[in-house]
């Protein structure tokens, strides 16, 4: 699953997602690692960062009870809309952020979804996208919310 790249090349695309213009050959690669993720020589494993993949996600875990985007969700934590996320954005700094407010959101979420929230790091992945992804953003609707967690969302905002 996991595509084996050099670092080098894993470099390139970091730079390529930062805006500074390169060859269209990089763009592939860069098109490809947000597919399949990939491997640095290193045994380190870059996952897929797939936005589409994280608005499901955002909504299906229950971010979306606390935090809010397009105008969607609860307002007991920071809005996640990508207009506040840097850009370019690291994704470790992203979870980073996570970890800093670790302590909060974890008693809240025991407090409002019973349970702390679980996930692979590949969803994480996939999530972090979806928080930097405007486009992607703007197609969130209630439709990305099960219904386990929009009860949530209600009972909360009540
Ligand atoms: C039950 C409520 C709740 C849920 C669910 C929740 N969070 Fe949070 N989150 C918080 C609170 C409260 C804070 C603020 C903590 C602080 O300021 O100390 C926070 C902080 C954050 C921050 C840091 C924001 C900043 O401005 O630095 C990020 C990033 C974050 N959450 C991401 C997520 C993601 C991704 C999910 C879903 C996997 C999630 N949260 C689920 C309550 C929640």
């Amino acid at each position: 699953m996991f595509e084996k790249i050099s670092v080098a090349m894993a470099a390139s695309v970091f730079v390529v997602s930062s805006g500074v213009a390169f060859a269209q050959s990089d763009s592939s690669v860069a098109e490809q690692i947000s597919r399949n993720g990939f491997l640095l020589e290193n045994g380190l494993q870059i996952p897929a960062f797939d936005p589409v993949e994280g608005r499901k996600l955002f909504g299906s875990k229950g971010c979306i009870v606390c935090h809010s985007v397009n105008g969607i969700g609860g307002e007991d934590a920071p809005e996640l809309s990508a207009e506040y996320m840097d850009d370019p954005m690291n994704a470790f700094d992203f979870a980073a952020r996570m970890w800093r407010g670790a302590n909060a959101m974890i008693m809240m979420q025991e407090d409002e979804l019973g349970e702390q929230i679980e996930m692979s790091g590949e969803e994480l992945a996939s999530i972090i996208a979806f928080v930097h992804d405007a486009d992607e953003q703007a197609k969130f609707s209630e439709d990305d919310i099960p219904e386990n967690i929009a009860e949530l969302l209600e009972h909360d905002e009540d």
